[in-house]
């Protein structure tokens, strides 16, 4: 018996390793990043999800088309809207994407993408993996990009989370050999940390950043974020010009509500669950999960999306309509950057501030004594379609 366990657990184990090593290689190999100037259409795929999702997806949808006009009338943009990311469809066929759904998505360049249903162990759908995980890993996006700014208290921070290796990669593939005993794997590869600490270098070179930190547990969780460690000492050295420095999770954790101390932060670079985690901690701070939005990069491809999640209860209450599209706006000006449409992204960043931060005409509460979504673009709308946008920006600033 004891034997027949241990053969069952070896070959579960040789298996994932083989994978991973068959991984590393093709990691080792990359690709070419896309140029979105050579392409015609770029296709922007908009996920609906579940939930709140197709709310806030058309009402973003509609806001885009607004500041994208000309290109989608010249051809150089194509929206697609992809409905079926429903946990009904992922249930139904016992998959985190479907296939067919899995190739609409793979027909596009970027993907707007509002929440999907993360089912768990315990509650009413089977227990499949997350569709934003599922994602990460299909379409190989490496690199989750998560910035956080509350200006009035100097804090500006750009995380950089890994986002399809650490405790997320086998999330799905533990084992229970026997009733009493489970394990989950987690795994951190040097190509994978190198191309994740590589980009938050790149990121503080660009802007003129001198500092990063990175954060892991490596002085208890020594093999995985011991490498991740020592992958970032090898990084740094080719970049003379910027400090860096090693932060514990735990600790990194406490200096995020410190105000003396947190803005020294600028740009940080972690695995998967920890970056999971902190980043919520942060958005928290600017104002909730609702105002920050999510990148998340590939060579190949980019998706955007919101990081909360599908809220079902506001729509089994009736409240659906009263959704804050603001966390898929905010990802749509990442999405708007990373395809180059600098000064469109700016537009729309100013417009989201003005509504979400400084005039406040219309506030979203989530419930019926608060806007709706569709009121609320309405008001971005108008806002970003004033020619006197950047000057009311500005003396907003200013104030
Ligand atoms: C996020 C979310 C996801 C994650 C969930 C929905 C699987 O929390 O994007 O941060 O854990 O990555
Ligand atoms: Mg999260």
């Amino acid at each position: 018996m004891t034997q027949e366990i241990l053969d069952k657990a070896g070959a579960h184990f040789a298996q994932i390793v083989k994978e991973q090593l068959e991984r590393v290689e093709r990691l080792k190999t990359g690709e070419e990043w896309t140029d979105y100037s050579k392409l015609h259409p770029i296709k922007v795929g908009v996920c609906w999800g579940d939930g709140i999702g197709p709310i806030i997806s058309q009402e973003t949808q509609r806001v885009l088309e607004y500041l994208l006009e000309e290109e989608v009338k010249s051809g150089k943009i194509a929206f697609k809207p992809i409905e079926g990311l429903t946990i009904e469809n992922r249930a139904k066929v016992g998959k985190a994407i479907p296939d067919d759904v899995l190739e609409e998505i793979k027909a596009c360049h970027v993907i707007l993408k509002a929440p999907t249903t993360t089912p768990e162990k315990g509650g009413p759908w089977p227990n499949i993996e997350s569709a934003n995980v599922a994602m990460r890993r299909e379409l190989d996006l490496f690199a989750n990009v998560r910035p956080v700014s509350i200006p009035e208290e100097g804090i500006d921070w750009t995380f950089f989370r890994e986002n399809t290796e650490g405790a997320y990669m086998l999330g799905s593939r533990g084992i229970m050999p026997t009733p009493d005993l489970a394990f989950d794997f987690k795994v951190i590869t040097r190509p994978g940390a190198e191309r994740i600490i590589r980009m938050a270098f790149e990121y503080a070179k660009k802007k003129g950043i001198d500092y990063v930190t990175i954060v892991t547990k490596a002085n208890v969780v020594k093999t995985t974020d011991g490498l991740f460690l020592e992958v970032a000492e090898q990084v740094g050295k080719d970049y003379p010009g910027i400090r860096w420095e090693g932060w514990y999770i735990d600790i990194m954790t406490a200096k995020l509500v410190d105000p003396a101390r947190r803005t020294q932060f600028r740009v940080i670079a972690l695995p998967n669950l920890y970056g999971d985690i902190i980043t919520d901690e942060a958005a928290q701070l600017q104002g909730g999960v609702g105002t920050a939005g999510s990148a998340n990069i590939g060579k190949r491809y980019a998706m955007f999306e919101a990081i909360h999640g599908s809220a079902p209860r506001m729509i089994k209450e009736g409240r659906g309509k009263y959704a804050d599209p603001s966390s898929l706006i905010r990802a749509s000006v990442m999405m708007l950057e990373h395809m180059g449409f600098m000064e469109k992204a700016k537009k729309l960043q100013m417009g989201l501030d003005i509504c979400t931060r400084f005039e406040k005409k219309l506030v979203i509460t989530g419930r019926d004594n608060g806007a709706t979504g569709r009121d609320f673009c309405d008001y971005l709308l108008e806002t970003v379609k004033n020619p006197e946008l950047e000057a009311k920006w500005n003396s907003f600033q200013s104030k």
